[in-house]
Formats: structure tokens, C-alpha cells, sequence
């Protein structure tokens, strides 16, 4: 059975099939939406849904909370289509494929001379991140719809970005980054803006 994937506000369609999960019939479509881990773990193929149904192969996939589910988020490289479905994602077709949004994981974390935080992060596989310029920012991605929104650092190694973090501490994901968050650990990003 073959249903109708509309991707708003863009208005991109495309068919996806009973047998495929949203994600693989928008890359066979050539639309580059966002993913990671392609396991229902990471939520970087997380995308609101405004109409339709969807179902998972299993059960609800890790990367799915509670309250992602009551604000209507699903994750495309799980869900399958069960009748047509409007997806509702800004970023595509409005900032094209300049802007990413990925799963990282923390590769090295170092306090700076100025009290503030190196992250260096690893990239997934083979994903390359667009070219560093200068006053470039990176969004972390917090959960629970927070955003962190930091300066991207200069980094030579391939498949690695580094990200510098101003020392607020009142802000508790800052103060999360800073004490608690340790090397292995993933981050959610979303950039370069
Ligand atoms: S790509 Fe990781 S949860 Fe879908």
C-alpha cells in the first residue's frame, strides 16, 4: 500500500510505502531529511506529524519520551506510514541543506584560559559539516524543546567540530555541560547558524 508523505511548510511530497520507514522513502526521494543512528536511539530523525497515522515495527523506540509523544513527535527512521501523513519540518526546503541536525558524541573537553568550555565533538560515520567561518553558532539541543545556542571554535581534525561554551551557570544545561557531562557522552546539535 502506497500513502502520500507531505513535508510542510515546504510542501514537498513524496510516496511512502507499508513496507519502508518514513526516513528510507524520503532518501530514495532525494530529501535529505536529518538522521543518525537509523535505530530509534539518537532522535535526530525526530519531526513533528500533523496528520495522519504512523506506526513503529516494535515497540516505541528509545529516543521517543513521553512527552515527545503528547507533542506529537515522531522518529522517521522508525515510523511507517498507515495512511497519509503531513510532517511539519521549518528547516526543510526553508534553509535547504546549509543547516544539519545530528547526533554527536563528546570526543574531549577542556576548560579554557578564559573560564570557558572546549567540546570537542565527533560527528556520525562518514558526515561532514559544513566549513567553519567565523561568529559561526551551533545549537545544542537540549530536549524538552531547549536549545543552547554557542560558537563554533576553529577545529582541524576531520569528522570534528568544536563548540566554546561562555560559563553561565546560572542556566542548569550550562552548568550540566560544564560538571556532569563526560567524554562518550551524545549530543544533539543542529547548525552551523
Ligand atoms: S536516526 Fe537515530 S533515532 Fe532515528
Amino acid at each position: 500500500m502506497n500513502y502520500t508523505i507531505t513535508i510542510q511548510p515546504a510542501n514537498i511530497v513524496f510516496n511512502s510505502s507499508s513496507k519502508q520507514t518514513l526516513l528510507a522513502a524520503a532518501l530514495l526521494a532525494d530529501i535529505d531529511l536529518p538522521y543518525g543512528c537509523q535505530g530509534g536511539a539518537c532522535g535526530a530523525c525526530m519531526v513533528s506529524k500533523v496528520e495522519g497515522e504512523i506506526r513503529y515495527p516494535t515497540e516505541t523506540p528509545p529516543a521517543l519520551q513521553d512527552e515527545d509523544i503528547r507533542a506529537g513527535k515522531i522518529l522517521c527512521c522508525q515510523a511507517i506510514a498507515s495512511s497519509d501523513v503531513i510532517l511539519d519540518i521549518p528547516e526543510i526546503g526553508t534553509y535547504k541543506d546549509k543547516i544539519l541536525t545530528l547526533p554527536t558524541r563528546v570526543a574531549d573537553k577542556k576548560l579554557l584560559d578564559d573560564g570557558s568550555l572546549e567540546l570537542i565533538l565527533k560527528l556520525p560515520g562518514q558526515q561532514i559539516f559544513p566549513a567553519y567561518t567565523a561568529n559561526q553558532q551551533i545549537e545544542i539541543l537540549a530536549g524538552a524543546g531547549k536549545i543552547c545556542r554557542v560558537d563554533r571554535l576553529e577545529n582541524n581534525e576531520e569528522q570534528h567540530i568544536s563548540l566554546k561554551i561562555t560559563p553561565k551557570m546560572t542556566d542548569s544545561f550550562v552548568k550540566y555541560l560544564f560538571e556532569s557531562l563526560k567524554k562518550r557522552d551524545m549530543l544533539r546539535i543542529r547548525g552551523p547558524l
